[in-house]
């Protein structure tokens, strides 16, 4: 009786255990989230001026894309405006399935007017936050919006559960129309004027005429921890972000887990996201969260702050908010040093898998150039370049010209290195400015772990430029100022913990490097995430090829891929 008593027993627990086991491992089924995005013209005002501008189902910013690791997301787009469209989701990894990374004429044409696309894809081995954007022209400056990865079900975030979050998109606001801008720029051969004001979640705040009632507000409960997804959407500004009186805990960047380190102020280049913890323990008021822009090269930017209110439970609307200091706009050494203790989680949960044997080594430089242009202003226009090379946009998308083998699109010869080495980082230099065009690619064979270095070089002037580099991730093992030394530097590389991330910043007059591992066959576009810079030509892409095994290459085109 005893014997049978306990034997019930076991296999009672026996079966709790295998449900358990049953629980965690039995693949839970894949959610598919649909969204349906309208692309529609809509008049809006901002610093007393009304101008119609490009939007998605009429809002400003757009819609949150809220998935769940291992979702799939279907995103149909469709264009009812007189723009070609096409979007990006940026920071998804998009493996093997490039048709819906979305940069225009890299991997898909445009979606026409009065056409659909429907971005399929999964959401596979990311939480956290990530944005989406319009990937032609200039017109991400009012169509972007963010994403939001929530970790599978059961899994916890590695950080404190706050009571509530919130998204912070940074942007930037003209006056005039975005698409005039950009033309006025290219037919001058100049850079075109500054933005007129800085955003937050698509206000400037009270510091800009008109601007009461386009403020961001939210409410916290004294004692609560909020949860801040920070974008920044902006098209050309590294942007200083803090909230008066209160300390942020960064937990978070471009959707990978960091070791949380608590900060006054962050840094954010365009393409980044960094997610915050803050806790609301100061005494009850409003306080003024700020943006504005880090410069610390010798050019002009829109300096001014955009604010948003953190405004805890009863006070009035009455109350002055407190303003809280930011860095100074050339504060190099705040920027360094903030980069410097940015780490990867790093968790048996969350690993930094860092390449520690290096396939192929990259060295590109960055530069700036003047190239003749006899409609242009002064006869020539300014342009930029990797390793000397303008990149000429193609006619046709260069994941379907390299999939279905189309001759004369693209070139696959872009040298690992500079043409002529030189002291990149040296007096400025003004001689031989002319770069040389074309449509050039670089070939990455499967699997094939990847060093690269980016070089800012001094070709008339030193600046910091924000590098996104498509369908990865890639860890930033290192990165200083002055030129890279490939006999001292790489010694000083972290490879156990570094940041991990889908766009990093190379600082001005410095260099970064960045490994991945090559697992993800496509095209894949890389370039400075600097509007302005990537419409002179800083960009370039990988040729990742297939590999040999069943799931290592690239997916058919969907059906609906837009022609050109
Ligand atoms: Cu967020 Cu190719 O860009
Ligand atoms: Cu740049």
């Amino acid at each position: 009786m005893a014997a049978a008593l306990s034997q019930k027993f076991c296999w009672g627990s026996y079966f709790l255990f295998l449900c358990l086991i049953g629980f965690i491992f039995q693949p839970v089924e894949a959610a598919v989230k649909k969204y349906q995005f309208d692309i529609q013209v809509k008049n809006v005002s901002r610093l007393c001026h009304a101008k119609p501008i490009v939007t998605v189902n009429g809002r400003f910013p757009g819609p949150t894309v809220y998935a769940r690791e291992g979702d799939r997301v279907l995103v149909t787009v469709t264009n009812s405006a007189e723009y070609n469209m096409s979007i990006h989701w940026h920071g998804l990894k998009q493996f093997r399935n490039g048709w819906a990374d979305g940069p225009a004429y890299i991997t898909q044409c445009p979606i026409k007017t009065g056409h659909s696309y429907t971005y399929d894809f999964n959401v596979t081995g990311q939480r956290g936050t990530l944005w989406w954007h319009a990937h032609i022209f200039w017109l991400r400056a009012t169509v972007y919006g963010a994403i939001v990865i929530m970790p599978k079900p059961g899994t916890p975030f590695p950080f404190p559960q706050p009571h509530r979050e919130e998204n912070i998109i940074l942007g930037e606001w003209w006056n005039n129309d975005i698409q005039e801008i950009e033309k006025q720029g290219s037919k001058l051969g100049l850079p075109p004027n500054a933005s007129d004001a800085h955003t937050i979640n698509g206000k400037p705040g009270p510091l800009f005429p008109c601007s009461e009632k386009h403020t961001f507000s939210m409410d916290v409960e004294q004692g609560k921890t909020y949860l801040l997804r920070i974008i920044n959407a902006a098209l050309n500004d590294e942007l200083f972000f803090g909230i008066a009186g209160h300390n942020m805990t960064v937990v978070e960047i471009d959707a990978v887990y960091t070791k949380p380190f608590t900060t006054k102020a962050l840094l954010i280049a365009p393409g980044q996201t960094t997610n915050v913890l803050v806790q609301a323990t100061q005494s009850p008021n409003r306080y003024f969260m700020a943006a504005r822009p880090f410069m610390d090269a010798p050019l002009t930017v829109d300096n001014k702050t955009a604010t948003a209110i953190l405004q805890y439970n009863g006070i009035p609307n009455t109350v002055l908010p407190i303003v809280p200091q930011l860095p100074a706009p050339n504060d190099t050494a705040f920027a360094l040093s903030y980069n410097a203790k940015l780490r990867s989680l790093n968790s048996p949960q969350f690993p930094a898998n860092v390449p520690l044997r290096v396939d192929r080594h990259l060295f590109y430089t960055i530069g700036l150039g003047i190239n003749p242009c006899p409609t242009c202003l002064n006869g020539t226009r300014l342009t930029a370049s990797l390793n000397n090379i303008t990149f000429v946009m193609p006619q046709v998308g260069l994941l379907q010209a390299h999939y279905f083998n189309i001759k004369r699109v693209f070139r696959l010869d872009f040298p690992d290195n500079p043409p002529t080495p030189f002291n990149y980082t040296g007096a400025p230099l003004t001689a031989n400015l002319g770069t040389t065009l074309g449509t050039r690619l670089s070939k990455i064979n499967y699997n094939s772990s990847v060093q690269l270095v980016l070089q800012d070089t001094n070709l008339l002037t030193v600046e910091s430029h924000p590098f996104h580099l498509h369908g990865y991730n890639f860890f930033v093992v290192g990165t200083g100022i002055g030129n890279f030394d490939p006999k001292k530097d790489p010694a000083k590389f972290n490879l156990v913990d570094p940041p991990e991330r889908n766009t990093v910043g190379v600082p001005t007059g410095g260099w970064t490097a960045i490994r991945f591992r090559a697992d993800n066959p496509g095209v894949w576009f890389l370039h400075c995430h600097l509007e302005l810079h990537t419409g002179w030509g800083m960009k370039t892409a990988f040729v990742v090829e297939n590999g040999k095994g069943p799931d290592q290459s690239i997916l058919p085109p969907p059906k609906d891929l837009p022609p050109c």
